[in-house]
């Protein structure tokens, strides 16, 4: 039997909370754009989110520092205008949230005005006054803990977060704090397997896992990663599940032949000029290219 709803509801939170609190897996994924949030949505995924990824699988930057609130606008703009029926969220970037708790509420309720129904950010407990005041401004916020690709520079790489006694305790920590400030979700990214189910099982509300085992409440993975459009050699926690990058080269490839060897375009593909005007163009050809010596049919 498919577990993919079959109802054309938008998902909200609640609906997010009560089947996580019923046992049921969430499933989420990215989307950066019409078509893959289309695709994503078609899929029966239950949370689309427009990560800051963005800058490094579709911007071309080699990792999210770069990334602006236009960038994330533009491309949420785009996911939005799809009207996917999941529940539909953004990345507040780098610099976007530190900067202020009003100017934080600004980024964040223009991700809402823009269609999106919460936000996510990084970060542990130091977060705690600005999730509060996103939350009084009515912007659920979903928490992500761990290895958080924005601290790039403080964690000295992207490595996995929590392995020593203490940095599991404060991660544990963390997390009941965020809930308590008000947070609807907690995305677990880079944690031990173990840690991640532990933090699952301390919270009432559900957690969403990438490179965090099988214990979380649901598990997110980029939608460009699980079809083979992500990097060459993707991390350990990614499941690739199809080769698009192959198959859609190999189609180019046998396109630009066609192209080359005059197999494309076929009749198929081409307009056909009407009779009259097909004869037309012959009086004009015999009549020295001249239009004024050439009757035309009226129109
Ligand atoms: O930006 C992103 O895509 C994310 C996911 C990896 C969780 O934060």
């Amino acid at each position: 039997m498919s577990h993919v709803s079959q109802s054309n509801v938008r998902v909200t939170i609640p609906d997010l909370q009560r089947r996580a609190a019923a046992g049921e897996k969430l499933v989420m994924t990215t989307a950066y754009d019409a078509v893959t949030a289309r695709i994503a949505d078609a899929a029966g995924v239950d949370i689309l989110l427009v990560g800051d990824s963005v800058g490094n699988v579709c911007l071309g930057f080699d990792s999210t520092l770069p990334v602006t609130m236009a960038m994330m606008n533009h491309h949420l703009e785009a996911v939005a205008r799809t009207n996917p029926r999941a529940f539909l969220m953004a990345d507040l970037p780098y610099l976007s949230y530190d900067l202020g708790v009003e100017e934080a509420i600004r980024n964040a309720g223009g991700f809402i005005q823009r269609g999106a129904q919460a936000v996510k950010l990084e970060g542990g407990a130091r977060r705690e006054p600005v999730i509060r005041g996103l939350v009084r401004a009515e912007i659920p916020v979903m928490a992500h803990l761990g290895l958080t690709p924005q601290a790039l520079h403080r964690m000295g790489g992207y490595k996995v977060q929590g392995r020593e006694a203490k940095a599991a305790v404060a991660l544990v920590e963390d997390a009941l704090r965020l809930q308590d400030a008000g947070c609807f979700c907690v995305l677990l990214e880079g944690v031990p397997a173990d840690l991640a189910a532990r933090v699952t099982q301390e919270l009432e509300v559900p957690t969403i896992g990438i490179g965090a085992g099988p214990g979380c409440s649901g598990q997110v993975l980029v939608l460009h990663d699980i079809v083979g459009l992500g990097a060459d050699l993707p991390p350990k926690f990614v499941r690739v599940y199809l080769n698009a990058f192959e198959q859609i080269r190999a189609a180019l490839m046998e396109w630009g032949e066609d192209v080359r060897t005059g197999r494309f375009p076929g009749p198929q593909e081409s307009f056909i000029l009407p009779k009259d005007a097909k004869d037309t163009l012959d009086r004009w050809r015999s009549a020295g290219s001249k239009a004024s010596e050439v009757e035309t049919p009226a129109v």
